[in-house]
């Protein structure tokens, strides 16, 4: 197999390997994607200052997310459906990421299950939480991941109805798909994808089978969200997630310096500059034209991290050049995994680094600590 050395050779590769309906999934954002694509250009249009004749010996990107030691300063977003990409994956990124020294973060729309993924990861994961209707369910989910000795609890906000991906409309995406000709004739074309999903018994949301009752419909997220997510979650409902759980607690999904407030108040360890990867608010801002804003809002009391565009290490450090104090990957890992499993997610993982480490060192700095604003030439964020 030729070497990969870029995210966008991933991209191309699960494009390839992975069935239509999954990799649309994973790769449209909302209407017309414009915020989707903007997440993207937005990062193109910062340039960074180039300095020279600065020692670049003994570089270190270390650093402490949510209390935990990491390699970088980038922990794996959570991603509904990841084990739909390639069999099993939510429990091979979990791997790769531990082995790198990352952070992993499970969606609740997971496919292996919390417990699953806790008992083949060599490190404690993070366990990203939708807030249901059935407030029952949904504190049964931070117990199950108490029990499952998870790090931290993300809460992710901007998901209470879903975005509308046309593709996923058009595809008629469910979990597992369905025999459909069209199916059919798509994965024939997919035998690597076939051949992993037909050696595991991991096919259906596993935080949920088996947990909920009255469920009719559990093939289709767009139907599971709009019958179970809550409408009318607020404040106090984070609040009394944030008791339910007593550990790190990371809130998803702010694109306001209000809401960032807010989240301040509630006493959250850390919070999320995130548009969802674009799949939510389609017409919102870039995650990283939001960023600064909420740093100057909150940055002194919270950590203030940012998801949502992020494809590559200078991404990375052009977030933390405006105040990050971590960055989520998402696509960025997605690609991998669909494209090659466990070590698609390493490869990701590695030449991430790579990047972020070499364009901190050519920009005159050894210790991501260190890195501001000043690295940046006439920023327009
Ligand atoms: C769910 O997290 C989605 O974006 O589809």
């Amino acid at each position: 197999m030729a070497v990969v050395t870029t995210i966008e050779e991933f991209r191309q590769q699960a494009k390839r390997r992975v069935p239509k309906m999954l990799y649309d999934y994973a790769d449209s954002g909302a209407w017309s994607e414009t915020t989707y694509r903007s997440n993207e250009t937005d990062f193109a249009r910062i340039k960074f200052r180039q300095r020279v004749a600065i020692d670049m010996s003994q570089r270190t990107t270390n650093t402490i997310l949510a209390g935990q030691p990491a390699s970088m300063p980038v922990a794996i977003a959570p991603i509904g459906l990841t084990g739909m990409q390639i069999a099993d994956g939510e429990i091979l990124a979990a791997q790769a990421a531990a082995e790198f020294g990352v952070p992993f973060t499970l969606s609740t729309m997971s496919v292996c299950s919390i417990e699953d993924v806790a008992r083949h990861s060599s490190a404690p994961f993070w366990f990203q939480l939708y807030v249901m209707r059935d407030h029952d369910f949904s504190k049964r989910l931070v117990q199950r991941a108490k029990a499952a000795e998870c790090s931290a609890l993300v809460v992710t906000l901007d998901l209470q109805l879903l975005g509308q991906r046309h593709k996923d409309i058009k595809n008629g995406l469910s979990t597992p798909p369905k025999f459909t000709f069209k199916n059919i004739a798509d994965m024939v074309t997919k035998p690597r994808w076939c051949f992993g999903m037909l050696g595991t018994k991991r096919h259906h949301f596993g935080n949920i089978v088996g947990h909920v009752n009255g469920v009719s419909d559990l093939s289709s997220l767009s139907s599971w969200v709009g019958d179970q997510f809550d409408l009318q979650l607020d404040w106090d409902d984070i609040a009394r997630i944030r008791d339910w759980w007593g550990g790190k607690l990371i809130l998803q999904g702010i694109m306001d310096p209000e809401d960032a407030k807010q989240a301040g108040k509630i006493g959250a360890d850390a919070i999320v500059v995130s548009n969802h990867g674009g799949r939510q608010l389609d017409g919102a801002e870039s995650s990283i034209a939001m960023l600064p804003e909420v740093v100057a809002a909150v940055g002194n009391e919270i950590d203030v991290w940012m998801d949502s565009g992020v494809r590559s290490g200078q991404d990375v450090l052009k977030a933390i050049a405006l105040g990050a104090k971590g960055v989520m990957i998402g696509r960025a890992f997605i690609y991998a995994l669909g494209a090659n499993g466990k070590q698609g997610v390493s490869d990701a993982l590695h030449i991430i680094h790579k990047e972020l480490d070499y364009t901190m060192a050519m920009c005159g700095h050894r210790d991501i600590h260190n890195i501001d604003r000043q690295i940046l030439r006439n920023c327009p964020f």
